[in-house]
């Protein structure tokens, strides 16, 4: 029997998302990187929240996800659990947060978890991150994998290009996902790689896959949030679809704003406090004979 109230809306667990493939409905994950974010895509019924290190370009302002900190992530991830989400909440870990030792690995998904409130981490690489992935599950950290595009590394891999469009970069790519799968990750995205190969890896995987310019065969997808509204400007991928423009509409209500102020139309009665005419007249009074002693 469920421990839930009816209009209390049962929490996703890892154990969920784990067994998504037996469900026909394709699994939903967005981006948020504050508080009022993930209010509002949890309330939208998202399955997942991604605190991305795209949050580091499209919240923080640099150019790639390279330079983003643990404590970048420690704060956009505290901001966000704070929404106290239905969705699950997956913390991705920064560049080099990862790679140096198992060690390190651990103890940074550690503090995503314990001390950010983050439900599980996601981390970039394949094979050579199988290791890695196996120690943080032994730990008892839920690990998400990221194969394809791997932006924290995009320069090695020749830019944000398509992956795997060779027969050796598909095979690869494979392997990849399946190292993930080996070392016990509970689920993987796969990023800008051609939609038959998400096909076959979603096939051949037990756990969700979950695309971004993947194509439709995977188990779920996701996208930036900044970039389904149209806050991010700087440049728009081809696998993104906007569903709303809120740049425009941001500035136009910022103009509006600052034009009310400048004529003196805000603020108007309705955003005043009041005071009591008579504590006013004393305070008046007050003042008056103080001024005079003067
Ligand atoms: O950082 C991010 O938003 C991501 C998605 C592109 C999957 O890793």
């Amino acid at each position: 029997m469920s421990v839930h109230t009816e209009s209390q809306k049962p929490r996703r667990t890892i154990l969920d998302i784990q067994n998504w493939k037996k469900d026909a409905q394709p699994l939903v994950m967005l981006t948020a990187y504050d508080f009022a974010m993930a209010q509002a895509v949890d309330e939208a019924g998202v399955d997942l929240i991604l605190v991305g290190d795209s949050g580091g370009m499209v919240s923080l302002g640099y150019s790639t996800t390279v330079p983003v900190t643990m404590e970048d992530m420690l704060f956009m991830v505290t901001s966000v659990c704070r929404a106290k989400t239905n969705a699950l909440v997956i913390a991705d870990m920064p560049y080099l947060s990862y790679e140096i030792t198992t060690e390190e690995a651990i103890r940074n998904a550690g503090r995503l978890i314990k001390t950010a409130g983050a439900d599980a981490v996601k981390i970039e690489g394949g094979v050579k991150r199988h290791e890695t992935i196996q120690a943080m599950v032994k730990a008892g950290i839920p690990v998400m994998g990221h194969v394809g595009l791997t932006p924290q590394t995009a320069q090695s891999l020749g830019g944000f290009k398509v992956q795997g469009k060779s027969l050796a970069a598909a095979r690869d790519i494979i392997l990849d996902a399946e190292a993930v799968q080996d070392a016990g990750a509970f689920s993987i995205v796969l990023e800008a790689i051609p939609a038959a190969l998400s096909g076959v890896i979603t096939g051949r995987l037990n756990i969700p896959t979950i695309g971004i310019g993947a194509g439709p065969k995977c188990d779920g997808q996701v996208l930036v949030t900044h970039d389904v509204l149209g806050l991010f400007q700087n440049f728009k991928p081809k696998f993104v679809r906007r569903y709303a423009e809120l740049h425009p509409l941001i500035v136009k209500a910022c103009q509006e704003y600052g034009e009310d102020v400048r004529t003196g139309n805000f603020p108007a009665a309705e955003h005043t406090f009041s005071i009591d005419e008579k504590i006013l007249q004393q305070l008046v009074e007050e003042l008056d004979k103080i001024t005079t002693q003067n």
